[in-house]
């Protein structure tokens, strides 16, 4: 697998460089670190310049014009914290600024086994001077309050080298007012709480305005000999210089350490912040080969060979590497639908991760998905009073887009009304149980959110005649807002009340405990069974397809032919009425309920209902491709399938959504892994057990990916002369191989052949 993506020589343009601020961040779960540069760029260019910690957020007002009871009136903001990147190099009192000179070469890395990025600028000046400087940076996964810059400055024929680095507690959040997907104002949220220094380490105290948190962000340079320190009270920032006189060829190293903690996670940040700095800030050959061992043992499970060109096996490691990057696991945050790369969407948590990420974590590394899945538990009681917000007696309503747990959506149509985000965790609940068989997962958190979650499905529901229907609601695709019988949230709400029901039986024992903690009644379980049983899926008889909801299919059909390509995205150029009266669907809407929730839908349906959402479907949200091309692969529509996955797979890298700037699009990133997986290797882990129905597409070699499921691990390997299926580790194991039943014990592999 390609795990170096190398760029070479890029013109130091505005949009050039604001892509690359996202493409090579540095992230471990915690702290994430924008690719934006330590010297900074032309104060015209519109950077995003920042630093942030999952969940770390403030509270700001969201105004609504009209106060309508229970909409929200303020909602959490990801903050940029302080900033420590930035760094400053003179050479005999000439300022380095690669905006002005020569740059006689540019060269950014992303090493995806090594854990780092790098940067090389090899510079002349207007007068004459050339010099080298090499920026590594990482975030550390094994210690995830570490974030690290090395630095290494060559000036060719030597000179005197002034560094000034900075740690600048006064950031601002990035805000534009003319994109919804972005904050449209922007103040300094963070206030100046305090600051110390020991020795030549810096300390910054800052709190939150509303939210009552605090962040202690510490530094500690590590230079040949002292540097002078001092502290501006002004912009809350300590500066700390160093100088050098160099003979031809020698060059600078110093290293920069900053230790960021906040108090989520330590009572007193200051005094946490003073123990990681004396355990974390080693010597930097150490924290490399850490790194490298924690990503040894990451790829040994995730990696996905593409045997074909360099791009799609190069993509794909980029893609599952930017996962990695993004997840959260104390229980306390999750995985932003930008990860932890941008300020897109404010660094809110939404569907995201049920539905395209954690497929990925739980496959490859279940354990880190259990830690994942905690936050939803843990956000639970602010779920229930949502609920109540929302007018609902029982149950618990999770919000559509959050940090803290409080539903941040400010405009409802297309946020609080996506009730299935009960649905999508619900399912998430079942896929990881399916794919683990961790009963204690279940009986420990896991009921208690089916349980919650179903109970709201009843009471948004009602009964029409012997039917059970739900109004009033958001699908997936945000082009139809608030509508009846939506037929992914219908499909969702049943599968959620199924396997509600089905816990007295799934928990066993344990369940004895759980229904009386959560006053649970016969009466109540037989309820889901019957608003299971009786779920109305709207269906259109004359076109033999699943209608998205009541009312969709009665509307015109948008013109595809005469709206202007550069009106794409459509919510950017139409005003959200004008699409909700047309037959235009944002994202996969009905087809994703096939992926998900195993509802006998016979084939034939299954492809009408493709077909003709197929045509309607703009994508333009980064969520919708993929799954077209899963749902292909599953109906046997291959070169479809592969045509979407190829749109897809390299999204970010290629910026074919225009907003990678923002941030990654974590969604689609795990999309790309089920492409493959669920896609071309066919995977279904559902309650009837496994099943593996590989093809390789025309223009590869063939694939191979290893999974975790029940306790063993496999590895599959598709090629066109056949497939094989080997146990590498665990339990014996049985499942589905096209259409047979196989079951494999220890040192047996099985295979078919041409696929
Ligand atoms: C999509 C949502 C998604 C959100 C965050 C929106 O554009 O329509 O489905 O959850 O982006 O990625």
């Amino acid at each position: 697998m390609n795990k170096l993506f190398r760029l070479k020589n890029f013109p130091l343009d505005e949009k050039t460089l604001r892509l690359q601020e996202t493409l090579f961040h540095n992230a471990n779960g915690y702290i994430g670190v924008r690719g934006t540069w330590e010297e900074g760029v032309p104060t015209e260019y519109d950077t995003m310049r920042g630093t942030y910690l999952n969940g770390f957020y403030d509270v700001i007002p969201c105004k609504q014009s009209e106060s309508l009871c229970g909409l929200i009136e303020e909602k959490d903001t990801m903050l940029n914290v302080a900033d420590t990147q930035t760094i400053g190099i003179t050479v005999d009192n000439e300022a380095y600024n690669p905006f002005c000179g020569t740059v006689l070469h540019c060269e950014r890395t992303l090493d995806m086994e090594a854990g780092i990025t790098e940067r090389i600028m090899r510079w002349r000046s207007e007068q004459g001077r050339t010099l080298t400087v090499t920026y590594r940076r990482m975030a550390s996964f094994q210690r995830q309050h570490l974030f690290v810059i090395e630095c290494d400055i060559c000036p060719e024929n030597g000179g005197k080298v002034e560094v000034t680095s900075y740690h600048k507690g006064l950031v601002k959040n990035y805000a534009n007012p003319k994109d919804p997907r972005l904050a449209s104002d922007s103040g300094v949220l963070l206030q100046a709480a305090g600051h110390s220094q020991i020795g030549e380490d810096t300390y910054l105290l800052s709190h939150t305005i509303k939210s009552g948190l605090t962040v202690c962000t510490a530094v500690r340079h590590v230079f040949p000999g002292s540097a002078d320190i001092s502290y501006d009270a002004r912009s809350h920032s300590y500066i700390a210089r160093y100088a050098a006189t160099l003979r031809k060829g020698e060059s600078l190293r110093f290293v920069k350490y900053t230790i960021a903690v906040d108090s989520r996670h330590a009572e007193d940040p200051l005094a946490a912040a003073k123990k990681l700095v004396a355990n974390d800030c080693v010597e930097l050959s150490q924290l490399y080969a850490e790194q490298r061992q924690y990503l040894a043992n990451f790829w040994r499970n995730a990696e996905m060979e593409i045997d074909a060109d360099d791009e799609s096996d190069l993509a794909m490691a980029f893609n599952q590497y930017q996962l990695l990057q993004s997840c959260g696991s104390d229980g306390l945050s999750y995985v932003a639908s930008k990860g932890l790369s941008g300020e897109g969407y404010e660094g809110h948590y939404f569907w995201d991760t049920e539905i395209y990420v954690l497929p990925f974590l739980t496959y490859t590394n279940p354990a880190l998905a259990r830690k994942l899945l905690r936050y939803r538990y843990e956000i639970l009681p602010l779920a229930r009073e949502n609920a109540k917000v929302l007018g609902h007696s029982k149950g618990a309503l999770y919000p559509w887009r959050t940090i803290s747990g409080r539903e941040c959506s400010g405009f409802f149509p297309a946020g609080t009304a996506q009730y299935h985000i009960n649905g999508d965790i619900a399912c998430a609940v079942v896929r990881y149980y399916l794919a683990t068989f961790d009963k204690d997962y279940l009986v420990e958190e896991g009921a208690e959110i089916l349980l919650e979650t179903a109970r709201l499905w009843l009471d948004v529901g009602n009964w029409n005649g012997d039917h059970f229907m739900i109004h009033g609601v958001t699908g997936p695709d945000e082009y139809s807002c608030i509508v009846n019988n939506n037929y992914y949230t219908n499909s969702c709400a049943r599968y959620n009340l199924r396997w509600a029901a089905r816990l007295p039986e799934l928990c066993g024992k344990a369940w004895g405990d759980i229904a009386a903690k959560l006053h649970v009644t016969e009466a109540e379980i037989d309820g889901f069974c019957k608003a299971a049983e009786r779920m109305y899926l709207p269906y259109d008889e004359t076109l033999g397809i699943h209608a998205q909801d009541d009312a969709f299919l009665q509307k015109p059909l948008w013109d595809m032919a005469a709206t202007p390509v550069d009106h794409y995205p459509l919510l950017l150029h139409y005003h959200p009425l004008t699409l909700y009266r047309h037959q235009v669907c944002k994202q996969a809407d009905t087809i994703l309920a096939y992926l998900l929730f195993d509802g006998g839908e016979d084939r034939e349906t299954m492809r009408r209902t493709f077909a003709y959402y197929e045509k309607i479907t703009t994508h333009d949200s980064s969520l919708s491709r993929c799954i077209f091309s899963i749902v292909a692969s599953k109906l046997g529509l291959y070169d479809k399938a592969w045509d979407y996955f190829g749109e897809s797979l390299s999204s970010d890298l290629r910026n074919t959504h225009g907003n990678t700037g923002d941030g990654i699009h974590t969604a689609n990133m795990g999309g790309s892994y089920m492409m493959i997986v669920n896609g071309f290797a066919g995977m279904e882990v559902t309650e009837r057990g496994l099943s593996f129905a590989p093809f390789v597409p025309k223009v590869w070699r063939g694939y191979r990916f290893r999974i975790h499921l029940q306790g063993s691990l496999l590895e599959i390997h598709a090629t066109h002369d056949g497939c094989t299926v080997r146990l590498i580790d665990g339990n014996p194991i049985a499942f589905r191989f096209y259409d047979r039943m196989v079951a494999l014990s220890a040192e047996h592999s099985v295979a078919e052949e041409s696929v």
